[in-house]
């Protein structure tokens, strides 16, 4: 019962899962889950017992390992750069159905380009999707006319397949109250509906139109003309979800963080053995997050996790915790865990399992 580590309650992980797949039907929409919040084929597979359509994953990494795994359709929502990338997306399209995302020319001419360049008697087509900004201010081109402008020039690349198009509101993890929340997830499903019928009105064929983002989905799911959704963190949810409302309670959280307490030096201060290797510092990269400290420790109202050293995590108030005591903490953002830890433990009842973190580490 070493720590820190984490532990996944799976009882709650499959409610999780399912309950996401059942929204999904309900709107009628395809779900195809980011598996880049846990690294983990067990969970994919979960996912596409659940229902899921397949996967998506921020990198190229993630999807060789879960092809490895025998996840058979996958879809890259990131925008690939490099000749090392390239020669590795073309032999991974030789064993799964992939698509990639595109949201420049430049990009898309490089990628045709390379799949030319293979020099392959047969003609070979990639898959991809625009990416959209539906307001996060990241990658994708603007709603609308550069829609249509990208999607003309890819058109005329013979190697590429316009399968739809994608986005993703991150921005929502900003949203300063439920208002603002809705407003975002709601405009995520219009401007993407609207790029769609703009495509088509210029006779551009739009087979997909996807969004997603945990805090989103619920809303933007059920836009008419949306046709996936692609949420990531909802089998876990985190001290961000539910600071933003989207889980009603903690309980929610399948994910913890075990950490014991290591010393108790002033009346008021509990440091433990997890710090930002095991809890990471994340607050929300999106602006205002609602989130307090570094984490919830369950049970403990009156301790707040203040501060982070490496290896070390400092709470601070009131507590009877002794030195020794072992914690459990809901961390801030689910997804950035999993990827500092070589394993999890996954506990059904009694029963105890130990899951290797497949993808970890995979940023390339
Ligand atoms: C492109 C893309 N799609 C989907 C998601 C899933 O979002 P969430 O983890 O909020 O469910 C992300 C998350 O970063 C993303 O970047």
């Amino acid at each position: 019962m070493d720590t820190p580590r984490i532990v996944i309650e799976e009882q709650r992980l499959d409610a999780n899962i399912e309950a996401m797949a059942a929204m999904a039907r309900k709107a009628g929409v395809a779900l195809r889950p980011h598996i880049k919040s846990h690294k983990l084929p067990q969970i994919a597979h979960k996912q596409l017992a659940a229902g899921a359509c397949g996967i998506t994953v921020a990198k190229l990494g993630e999807a060789e390992v879960m092809a490895e795994h025998g996840i058979k359709d996958i879809f890259i929502a990131n925008e690939m750069m490099g000749p090392e990338k390239f020669a590795r997306l073309h032999a991974l399209a030789r064993t799964v159905k992939l698509a990639v995302g595109v949201d420049s020319l430049e990009g898309a001419k490089a990628l045709a380009e390379s799949i030319r360049a293979q020099g392959s008697r047969m003609q070979r087509i990639l898959d991809v999707l625009i990416e959209v900004d539906s307001g996060l201010r990241r990658c994708g081109v603007e709603p609308g006319k550069e829609v249509v402008r990208l999607a003309k020039d890819i058109s005329k690349l013979q190697n590429l397949r316009l399968r739809g198009i994608f986005t993703h509101a991150g921005h929502s993890y900003g949203a300063a109250d439920r208002t603002e929340l809705e407003k975002i997830a709601r405009a995520e499903g219009k401007v993407m509906v609207e790029s769609a019928y703009d495509l088509r009105r210029e006779g551009i064929e739009v087979e997909v139109v996807s969004v997603g983002a945990t805090p989103t989905v619920a809303i933007s799911a059920f836009v008419p003309g949306v046709t996936e959704i692609r949420p990531g963190n909802y089998v876990f949810y985190d001290a961000m979800q539910l600071a933003l409302g989207v889980i009603p309670s903690i309980e929610y959280c399948s994910l913890r963080v075990h950490s014991t307490v290591i010393s108790h030096p002033a009346p008021n201060r509990w440091v433990l053995d997890a710090g930002s290797k095991a809890l990471s510092l994340d607050k929300g990269a999106h602006g205002h997050s609602g989130v307090e400290g570094h984490g919830i420790i369950i049970g403990q109202p009156q301790l707040r996790l203040v501060r982070l050293s490496e290896e070390h995590g400092v709470a601070e108030g009131e507590s009877s915790l002794k030195v020794g005591d072992v914690v459990e903490i809901v961390p801030n953002h689910a997804c950035t865990v999993v990827n500092l830890f070589d394993e999890v433990e996954v506990w059904h009842g009694a029963e105890r399992e130990v899951w290797a973190v497949a993808a970890r580490g995979k940023n390339r």
